[in-house]
């Protein structure tokens, strides 16, 4: 039966008004993606994973993470961490931030993480998996969910004991990248599990994993009976795939793929300021300009600009009809209003 990727779902009692989640993605998932995220088809986004030991020390860093834009909404801001205590708090402090539901991270397979027992380990040791869940869902009154991987170990089938131990936990939602942590990201994301783990719980399950066109949201949507698809790397640089997947039939032209580009950089200049954002774009400018989309030696020139006033100069005088494309978007975007962390009642960072 095909499914209707524009039909609304919901988690607990948040709507989601589209089957298509934009992925958490560390490095990646600033404001300026998400908002772009929404702008182009996804439902629900969500912020990177953030760390609990970063909130609990007020780290200015980790603090920017929880900027949220009021155009956003529905959002999910992921933590990581390992201890219950510590979880709990930092869910309150995400949810005073704006986060509509909090997503915790049982999946990443980095070393730096899971060496503190955090992310993918924590599907090695169910029973503490689901006191962060019981401790966290009591903490506060938003939908928590999970995000995870299928085990550690290849051919691991962890998630399908797990998983149901977290929604007994008071999990809301789970959402599976059936990789295991050992294979980062190589082999394919081995969706016969996400079909399995929907027969077990009876909470909304998005399958994360090689979502990269609509075709495939739909077979994998139609076989597994997941609530939704999650895509990450396909829309990195490239928020048409969201829009493909929508239903969208046409490629962009290089005027809007520079005009998205340009309001991305400048989204993320407010964002992280002129110094950290000249770093962070770098890799971006490789993924709007590639994929045949302009050729190698422009994209290279690019890259090595010093200063974003440059890189903006070249990608203008390379395609005038960018500028106007651009203050058209500009002039449709709501402006960003931010919930201001300094103005938080003191009480939201303390106590247990
Ligand atoms: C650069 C990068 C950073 C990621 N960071 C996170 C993260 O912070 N939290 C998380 O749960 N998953 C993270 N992931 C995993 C993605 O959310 C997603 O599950 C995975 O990339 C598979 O989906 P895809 O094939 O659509 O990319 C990251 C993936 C990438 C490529």
């Amino acid at each position: 039966m095909a499914v209707d990727l524009a039909e609304r779902w919901f988690i607990g009692d948040v709507e989601i008004p589209s089957r298509l989640v934009l992925a958490p993605m560390a490095g990646v998932s600033v404001q300026a993606f998400r908002r772009q995220g929404r702008r182009f088809g996804a439902g629900l986004v969500c912020s990177e994973m953030v760390s609990v030991a970063g909130i609990q020390h007020r780290n200015e860093r980790t603090l920017g993470y929880l900027r949220v834009g009021a155009d956003e909404h529905p959002l999910a801001i992921q933590i990581f961490g390992s201890e219950p205590a510590a979880m709990a708090e930092a869910a309150r402090m995400v949810v005073a931030a704006g986060a509509d539901i909090v997503d915790m991270n049982f999946g990443c397979p980095v070393r730096k993480v899971t060496k503190t027992g955090a992310g993918a380990s924590l599907l090695d040791d169910p029973d503490h998996a689901a006191r962060i869940v019981d401790a966290v869902a009591s903490a506060v009154d938003v939908p928590v969910t999970v995000k995870m991987r299928r085990g550690t170990e290849n051919g691991s089938r962890a998630c399908l004991a797990v998983g149901p131990m977290l929604v007994r936990a008071g999990a809301a939602a789970l959402t599976l990248h059936p990789r295991s942590a050992k294979q980062m990201y190589t082999g394919t994301a081995d969706h016969s599990l996400t079909a399995e783990l929907v027969s077990l719980v009876d909470v909304p399950v998005i399958a994360s994993g090689d979502v990269t066109s609509r075709a495939r949201a739909r077979a994998i949507l139609a076989t597994t009976g997941a609530a939704a698809v999650m895509v990450g790397r396909a829309a990195q640089g490239n928020p048409w795939a969201l829009a493909e997947i929508m239903g969208a039939v046409e490629e962009p032209s290089r005027e809007e793929v520079v005009a998205e580009l340009l309001l991305f950089m400048r989204e993320t200049v407010r964002e992280l300021g002129e110094q950290r954002a000249t770093s962070f774009l770098k890799k971006f400018y490789g993924w709007y300009l590639g994929r045949g989309r302009f050729p190698r030696p422009f994209k290279q020139a690019i890259v090595v600009l010093p200063t974003l006033a440059e890189v903006e100069t070249r990608l203008l005088a390379a395609t005038p009809g960018a500028a106007e494309l651009l203050e058209r978007l500009e002039a449709d975007l709501p402006d960003v209003e931010e919930i201001l962390l300094d103005s938080m009642p003191i009480s939201i960072y303390g106590g247990g």
